[in-house]
């Protein structure tokens, strides 16, 4: 039987599940946990990005994240709830690029996830690359599936989730939007240092991790 997710473990090693990811044009993203020296960082991204990415983001209309939000993202793993950044080194200086929370539901085993890409960086294969690494991260939670809802006129997300091999559904909750969903094997093609942890914690088999420990 393996062990659940220890949320403590995660919490006390938050810098050991960051994940450095090779963009198509050769530009390395780090993707890593949300921590609190971030707060302002993350405050101004949400500012900075466009009415309508923001309004698609938080699914209505408000001009940044609300304080609620904020403090959510910042209790990484409270409630099996967790939030990443994306950052890339623009002019040498470390820069949020994007960010998506998740949340994990021990007992149906799926993690539902939200995430946004900064308008500037649109377009450049980054939410493909978050949306791989969330998988991943996820699979290490011991989710079995992925899903996320978003507005049926929102192009961008859908035909992300169509390209990533997402299913698309109503969403149960609110006729305006669509559920797009997609099932998480135990081996994936992008292994992210979750995984690798997932396995030295003793939460997932994996033999190769396990031996080495
Ligand atoms: C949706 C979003 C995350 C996509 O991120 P991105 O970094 O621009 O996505 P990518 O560059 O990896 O694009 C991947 C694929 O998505 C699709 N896509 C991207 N923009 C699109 C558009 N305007 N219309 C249709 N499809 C689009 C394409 O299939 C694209 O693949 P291609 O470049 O090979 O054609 C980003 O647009 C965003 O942050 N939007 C605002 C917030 C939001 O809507 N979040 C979703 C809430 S869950």
């Amino acid at each position: 039987m393996l062990a659940e997710p220890d949320h403590r473990f995660v919490l006390s090693n938050l810098g050991r599940f960051t994940d450095v990811v090779r963009l198509k044009g050769g530009r390395s993203l780090t993707v890593r946990f949300l921590e609190p020296k971030d707060a302002d960082a993350l405050l101004f991204y949400f500012r900075s990005l466009s009415r309508q990415s923001r309004y698609n983001r938080l699914m209505g209309a408000a001009s940044e994240l609300p304080p609620s939000e904020l403090d959510k993202a910042l209790h990484i793993g409270e409630g099996s709830r967790f939030a990443v950044i994306a950052e890339m080194k623009i002019d040498g200086v470390d820069t949020i690029v994007g960010e998506s929370r998740y949340s994990y539901d021990a007992q149906t085993q799926n993690t539902e996830f939200g995430l946004s890409i900064g308008d500037a960086w649109q377009g450049q294969g980054i939410g493909t690359a978050m949306l791989s690494n969330l998988e991943c991260r996820s699979a290490a939670l011991g989710a079995l599936r992925l899903f996320g809802e978003t507005f049926r006129n929102n192009d961008q997300m859908i035909g992300l989730a169509r390209k990533a091999g997402y299913a698309f559904a109503g969403a149960p909750s609110d006729w305006r939007l669509t559920r797009f969903e997609k099932p998480l094997y135990r081996a994936t093609e992008i292994p992210c240092e979750s995984w690798k942890q997932a396995a030295m914690a003793g939460w997932m088999p994996n033999e190769a991790l396990l031996a080495a420990r």
